[in-house]
Formats: structure tokens, sequence, C-alpha cells
């Protein structure tokens, strides 16, 4: 290819751009990516040896909260191995003969992204096991006692696997990944590296302080990050003299709704509900989302892994619990007392 980027082929009209946002602010190489490095230092052996070796390189899953990176390191993987790459979602592949269709068509080495796997349904995924496992796959054309099995064999490729919740991964699917990583928030500091890149290249002026400013309330997430970086753009271009400060930086940020700690309305509301309708909790998931008029999955995949890592909330067993961090945040008391002490007991859980 000898371009610096993997050539994008669209697939069921999902491109990388609509995939997630903006791409001039996309890293393009391994050497831009910040931060994940767990993540990043293990593929960068693995992707060389898959190279030395003339293979593919093998299946991948990228597990985490949105807005951490993993579409832009699936791109990443496809332009460092120098092939194409092919953009699809599990709910944009609404029968099996989407997904043959998109197999059929890879060439040697080739990169498939499957962007929330875990919705992908049952006779799709089952498709790929043989694809995955053989590069192969089964399919059954016709009805009834005419009805054929043609075995179609596959160019050998790697299907690079998203989603915000692995525990919804059926076994089978899971098992068959050989490369499995998981995606952290992150610190502060890497935030406010990825906001002086992005501002480098979108031209515009930014202090130090504002710099941190942005970077301590993005919720460790690049994506947030870059989205403040824009809307403060936005009013230092109409507002501003030419280069963001702190004025410009707090002003934008208290427009936006969003407080010191990085937390928005929403964030805020279920906090609220949480403590001034059931006494701090614990509250039901179900029951939260109900109040609130927000879908479950959205507040678990992405209201609450901020809040819990903040320190906000906690997931027990018996249901949500504001932490008392989450009362004095609000200006509101703490309760006294051991009300909260059952998460000390060691059943604080990942997953409900
Ligand atoms: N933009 C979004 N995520 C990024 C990352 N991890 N490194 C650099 N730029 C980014």
């Amino acid at each position: 290819m000898g371009d610096d980027a993997a050539r994008i082929v669209s697939a069921n009209n999902a491109s990388l751009e609509e995939a997630s946002g903006d791409t001039t602010l996309r890293p393009k190489r391994l050497t831009e990516y910040i931060g994940q490095r767990n993540v990043t230092d293990n593929l960068k052996i693995f992707i060389e040896a898959a190279q030395q070796r003339g293979d593919p390189l093998d299946h991948v899953l990228f597990y985490g909260p949105p807005g951490l990176g993993k579409t832009t390191l699936a791109g990443i993987i496809a332009n460092e191995l120098d092939v194409d790459l092919r953009i699809t979602s599990g709910p944009a592949i609404e029968r099996a003969g989407d997904l043959a269709a998109l197999l059929t068509n890879l060439n040697d080495n080739d990169v498939i992204f499957i962007d929330e796997i875990h919705r992908l349904n049952r006779s799709a995924e089952e498709i790929l096991y043989s694809a995955m496992e053989d590069f192969e796959i089964d399919m059954i054309i016709g009805k009834g006692p005419s009805a054929k099995s043609y075995r179609i064999p596959l160019s050998k490729f790697t299907l690079i696997g998203a989603t915000t919740r692995a525990g919804s991964l059926s076994a089978p699917l899971r098992d068959r990944f050989g490369i499995v990583s998981k995606f952290e928030m992150y610190e502060p500091h890497e935030l406010a590296e990825i906001i002086r890149r992005s501002a480098a290249l979108l031209n515009v002026e930014i202090d130090e302080n504002s710099l941190m400013e942005l970077a301590r309330r993005s919720r460790g997430t690049p994506r947030v990050a870059n989205r403040l970086l824009k809307r403060v753009r936005d009013f230092c271009q109409v507002k501003g003299e030419g280069r963001i400060d702190m004025r410009i930086t707090e002003d934008t940020l208290r427009s936006l709704g969003i407080d010191q700690s990085g937390l928005e309305g929403l964030d805020r509301d279920i906090l609220r509900l949480i403590i001034e309708r059931f006494a701090g909790g614990p509250v039901g998931i179900d029951t939260i989302s109900a109040a609130i008029g927000e879908e479950r999955v959205t507040i678990e995949d992405v209201y609450e892994p901020y809040l819990m890592q903040a320190g906000f909330l906690h997931r027990t067993q018996k249901g949500r619990v504001a932490s008392p961090d989450a009362y004095l945040h609000l200006g509101l008391t703490p309760p006294a007392g051991d009300q909260l002490s059952f998460i000390d007991e060691g059943q604080e859980c990942a997953d409900i």
C-alpha cells in the first residue's frame, strides 16, 4: 500500500468517522498513541512477531468503557500491519449473510473490526466461530429438503472485537480471541498530553493551567477531552483573545454544566436520586433507570464507570450506593454511623 494510513473500507455504511467521530485528531501510528501502555506494549510485540512470520495477527478483543480509544487502536493496528481495515458493528449486522459477505471479501492478513461485538445476533456469531478458528464458513443455501450446505474458504484475517461489556460475550466467542486487552481510564497527565497534541493539530493555543484543568475534568476519557477542547476553542474564538486561558476554560465548563470533578447534569441526577429518594442506597439499577429516564445500559456503560472510578458510587450485591464523597460533592452531609459499612465487607461487585 505504501500510504501512511491503511485503506479503510467502509462496511454497512459505517466508516471510521461515523463509528466514533473525528479522524483529524485520531493517531495513526502506535508511536503517536498516548497511554494504555499495558495494551500497546504487548501489541507491539505481537504485531512484530506476526509480521516476521508473515501470519495474520491473532484475533484481538478490546474491552472497557466507551471513548477510551478502542476503535482508534484498531485503526492503528491495521496501519502498522499495512493492511486494509473493514469496520462494522454488532447491531449493523442484521443477518448471518451480511457477515458472510464481509468475510468473503477480505484479503490475506486484513483486519475486520466489529464494534459492540456483544450485540451480534446469534446466527452471525455462529458463523464467526469457524471463520475465526479455521478461516472457513458453512453457509446453508435454500430451504427444506433442497437446502444445501456449502463450505466457503476465507483469507486468513484478524478480527478485532470491541465491547463495553466483556461479561456479555458468550464463552465460545470469547475463547476464540488470542489477545484480550482491557482499556483503563486515562490519568490526567495522559489526557493533558492528548489535549496538547489535539490543540496543536487544531492550531489553537492553550496555556498549561487550562490544559490541566480540561484534563482533570474529562472523566478519564480522550473522547471527552477532545470534545471539551473543541468547545473551549469555540468560546475562545467568540469571546476570547486568541489563546485559551483559565477564564475561557472556566467559562466554557460552567456553561456546559461540567463541575469541578468532571460530572455533568445526569451524573449529579443519579447521585441526587440515590441520596435524596433512597437515603443513599442501595437502589436497584432498574429503579434508577426508570426514575432518571435513561436506559439501563447507558447508565451502566456510560455514567457509572466514571462515578465509580471517581469514588462517588459503589455497585453492591443489593444495588447502587452513594459514597460519603458523593454527599460532600453535592454539598450534603453524609449519614453518620455504619450505613455504608457493608461496602467494605468485600461485597462490592464488578458487574451486577
Ligand atoms: N486521541 C484519542 N485517544 C488518543 C490516544 N490514546 N493517544 C493520542 N491521541 C488520542
